[in-house]
């Protein structure tokens, strides 16, 4: 009789069951959340940021603001390889990360997510890389350097399919930076990796170019994208991702009715953000002429220059204008040519150098995509190189996550030109305060990534290990003829 009060196995099983839901309801609704599009995310994104209090002015030269500069970018409290601020938030086996770029460029977004990755515990990264990109400017030393604590492991993407076929592991998370160009290179090969079991996160980019209901291609290019992904959107197994609120908010408003998929799914990428700290060593700043940037290549359907160079014509401001970045040189009025410096033809590490030293990153937007549906890297750029942008007010509520203290502010009734020559007068605890303030923002966005990326990581199912399966060639071909 007495045997009948022992739990038997299948009791224990139940209360095991009971115990694991349990644990699941009680476990913060961001991890299971990661991979449900279903959910929403409450992110006030409309909000602008309050103002912060304003300093006392001093009458100094400009050019002290560079000394200043220099030892915020310099900035020897921390390095690139922190030791690890986020510790994960609910136990977890390892992980099988692919990181992937196929195309030549956006490797200023592969280096924070390989620094984000690299820095959580229980995870194996490999890099898939396009080999020239990878390679040129300078890109390969960096790629080494943020993939800290852990060693770089990188591959080819020319060998991915070729990797799959020999048999690979299956990871557990593949992040295409550069989704519709990933998708098109190794498609075929994706399509098996995901019949494994594997999830998927991927950056949309230019957001307002996946749309099915156009017929154009120029409006509408990643038709084909679009249907790769979503029966997986579907079974929740694929994530987009965008690199802003306010591009997290179109997808949100738009993408049920762009993917054609109605009140099946409810868009809602969380945000990551393209910024890392720079190496201190690279940052090699002289206090020389203050300047304004604009950075990037040279493309006018980007970035306005012609109207910043007619404001510079009229107003006659006493600081030169660099444009860093690679291209043609514009075309420009004769009397501001003294003021134009180019700085073309730089290595990664110069390039970011080189654009710290300036009082203010001018964006300069030539269009509405920057503050609808598309993330600016001039943006970004003023948060890696603490060199606080000029914003309106508007711009600021796109970039929800910098701050008014952090950024220039131009007002409704300025010209571009006119705000920064105010700010020229400013003094330097003003120009000071907003460089400290965005390395502030700085540190918490690069914390925010390693967060993302625990919560996403965790929300996965531990599997038995080793999981690795050899993908027969037909199975490839099979899936690239669909
Ligand atoms: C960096 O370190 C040097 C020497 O250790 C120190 O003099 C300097 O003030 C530091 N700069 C910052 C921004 O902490
Ligand atoms: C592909 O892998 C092979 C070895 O498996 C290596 O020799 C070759 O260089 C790789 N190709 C590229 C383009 O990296
Ligand atoms: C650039 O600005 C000028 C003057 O404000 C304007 O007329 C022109 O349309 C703008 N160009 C672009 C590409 O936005």
């Amino acid at each position: 009789m007495l045997r009948a009060f022992r739990p038997s196995a299948m009791a224990i099983f139940r209360i095991v069951i009971v115990l694991v839901i349990i644990v699941f309801i009680f476990t913060p609704p961001e991890v299971h959340n990661v991979f449900k599009s279903t959910i929403l995310r409450e992110d006030d994104v409309g909000a602008v940021p309050a103002a912060s209090g304003s300093g006392v002015e001093t009458d100094v030269n400009i050019g002290d603001l560079f000394d200043k500069g220099k030892e915020l970018a310099e900035d020897n409290s921390s390095t690139a390889t922190d030791p690890l601020v986020v510790t994960p938030s609910t136990e977890r086996g390892q992980r099988t990360v692919y990181l992937i770029n196929a195309p030549r460029y956006h490797f200023e977004v592969v280096i924070p997510f390989l620094h984000a990755f690299s820095s959580l515990p229980n995870v194996d990264l490999t890099l898939w890389a396009g080999n020239e990109g990878a390679n040129r400017w300078g890109v390969r030393q960096w790629l080494d350097r943020y993939s800290q604590p852990k060693t770089l492991k990188m591959r080819s993407v020319d060998n991915f399919s070729k990797a799959a076929e020999n048999g690979a592991a299956v990871p557990d998370l593949i992040f295409l930076t550069s989704c519709p160009e990933d998708i098109r290179r190794l498609g075929s090969t994706l399509q098996v990796l995901l019949d494994h079991g594997a999830h998927v996160m991927c950056i949309i980019h230019e957001s307002r170019l996946f749309n099915l209901n156009i017929e154009n291609e120029e409006d509408s290019p990643y038709k084909n994208e679009i249907k790769f992904m979503r029966p997986w959107i579907q079974k929740g197994q694929w994530q987009l991702v965008t690199l802003s609120q306010h591009v997290q908010k179109f997808v949100e408003q738009n993408f049920a009715e762009y993917f054609q998929t109605g009140t099946q799914v409810t868009y809602s990428p969380p945000v990551l953000y393209p910024v890392f700290k720079l190496p201190k060593e690279e940052v090699q700043l002289q206090t020389a002429k203050p300047f304004v940037t604009i950075v990037g290549k040279l493309e006018p359907w980007r970035r306005n220059y012609s109207k910043i160079f007619e404001q510079y014509a009229q107003f006659n401001p006493p600081v030169d204008l660099v444009l860093v970045g690679n291209g043609n040189r514009l075309p420009a009025p004769d009397s501001i040519k003294d003021k134009l410096i180019y700085k073309s033809g730089l290595e990664f590490p110069q390039y970011f150098a080189e654009i710290s030293k300036a009082v203010l990153i001018l964006p300069s937007f030539a269009t509405e995509h920057y503050v609808q549906s598309q993330a600016s890297s001039s943006i970004a750029t003023a948060v890696i190189t603490v060199t606080p942008p000029l914003m309106t007010r508007q711009m600021l509520s796109a970039y929800a996550y910098l701050a008014e203290d952090a950024v220039w502010i131009q007002e409704d009734d300025e010209t571009e030109v006119e705000a920064f020559s105010r700010i020229a007068n400013l003094g330097q605890d003003k120009w000071r305060a907003k460089k400290v303030a965005m390395a502030d923002i700085r540190q918490n966005l690069v914390n925010e990534n390693m967060k993302t990326f625990e919560a996403a990581l965790a929300a996965l199912d531990d599997h038995v290990p080793p999981r690795k399966v050899t993908i027969a060639q037909q199975e490839v071909k099979k899936a690239s003829a669909k």
